[in-house]
Order: structure tokens, then sequence, then C-alpha cells
């Protein structure tokens, strides 16, 4: 299990120390939410934000746009240096398109769904996508409790993705990302719900050891089931 620290989590006035936390702590990427108090009632993270943690740190920037318009921000993103971005597919009526300009622009393609969202849905992108992220909270703020319904949302994906259902021959390189809620009490059960990386916010930087935590998550995720 791959895990992305979420940094609306962290000390919003100390970031270059959240970036730390992810360096020290064997991080895989760094997670940006950007809300624009549209699609979420909150607002977070602009592009000089994205563009400043750039100049900070070589860990590959994972976005997360939360936005009714993504695009008419994409272009911005990716110059200010996203690794990777996902739009959510409630708000973008052409979806192929926008996946398209993320692939062309040099990161990698990915669709958020929220968790009343059905996974199905997505059968026809399968070819454009690299990632789907599966929203286990309703998008908007860290700290909220986990939606145990979208690890069955895991399953179907993954079956979906091995049997080639879709007609898309790529389907098994697609990864499957969770976020919200995430901690030490479900990590492993997302693990074996067939998810390939966490998005984890405030179980890594509400912890005494952050940077310690990230690998415990990762240790966790692999461990054998308890009998
Ligand atoms: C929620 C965000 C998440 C959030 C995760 O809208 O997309 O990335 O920061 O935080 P936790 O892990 O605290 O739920
Ligand atoms: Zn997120």
């Amino acid at each position: 299990m791959r895990i992305a620290p979420s940094i609306l989590a962290a000390d919003l006035a100390d970031l270059a120390g959240a970036l730390g936390v992810c360096e020290r702590g064997g991080a895989d990427f760094v997670h940006v939410d950007v809300m624009d108090g549209h699609f979420v009632p909150n607002l977070s993270f602009g592009i000089p934000v994205l563009a400043a943690l750039r100049r900070r740190t070589a860990l590959p920037l994972d976005v997360h746009l939360m936005v009714t318009n993504p695009g008419e921000l994409l272009d911005d993103y990716l110059a200010a240096g996203a690794t990777s971005i996902a739009v959510h597919w409630e708000v973008v009526p052409h979806l192929d398109r926008l996946l398209d300009r993320i692939r062309r622009g040099g990161a990698r393609a990915g669709v958020a769904i929220n968790p009343a969202t059905p996974v199905e849905l997505l059968i026809d992108s399968l070819p454009r996508l690299d990632y789907v992220l599966l929203m286990s909270v309703n998008p908007g703020f860290s700290g909220q409790a986990f939606l145990p319904h979208v690890l069955d949302k895991a399953r179907r994906l993954r079956r979906l993705l091995v049997s080639g259902a879709a007609g898309s021959p790529g389907g098994a390189q697609i990864e499957i990302g969770i976020d919200g809620g995430i901690g030490r009490d479900n990590i492993r059960a997302a693990a074996e719900a067939g998810i390939d990386f966490a998005v984890v916010g405030s179980a890594v930087f509400g912890a005494p050891d952050p940077a310690g935590t990230i690998g415990e998550l990762r240790r966790l995720a692999a461990a054998p089931a308890a009998i």
C-alpha cells in the first residue's frame, strides 16, 4: 500500500514542516486538496501554493481538484508542478477531454468519485485513466468518519479492472486510491479490498509522531489479517 499524506490536515502555517514529515516518513507522494467553496463548503490551496510546495520538495504532488470548473484550472496546476491530477466525475460533462489534457500536460490522469457515485459509471473512461480516487467521506474536510460501504465499491472496481470487462486492455494498470477517514483501524481492510494507495490526513498529522505513522500505516496495511 502506498501512502499519500494529505497536507490539508497539517499545520497550515507550516507547510514546509508538513513536507518534511512526508519526506522523513517515506511518503510515496503528497496529496494536495484544492477546494473552491462551491463544489465543497471549504477553501484551501491555490495555484501559488502548489508552486511553492513544488519548490520545496522532490516528492510527487498529487492534486485533488474539488472545484466546479476543473477545466479552467487544469493548465495552471499542471504548470505549477502537479505530478497527478484528479478531477471529480460529478462536475465534469466531458471527462475524456479533461483526462486527455492532463496526460498531454505530462501528469497522471485521475478521476475522483463521491461516496454516492457508482464505480460502474467509469467503465468507458478506463482507457484514459491512470487512477481512480474513491472518496470514503463526502469531500470538504479532514477528520470525518470513514464510510465503510466504499470498500464494496473498491472490490467492484477491482473486479472490473481485472476482468477487462470495460474493454480496457490497460485496465489492470489503473491504480485505486481511497481518500477520507483512513487510519490504523481500517487501512488493512482497504488493502484487502484492492486499494493501491491511501490518502491519509488527520491520522498522520494528528498523531504524536506523524513521520513514524506513515511507515506504521504501511506496515499495518501489509500485516496478515488478525485471526
Ligand atoms: C477530504 C479530502 C481528504 C482529507 C483526508 O475532502 O479530500 O484528502 O484531507 O483527511 P482525513 O484522512 O482526515 O479524512
Ligand atoms: Zn483529497
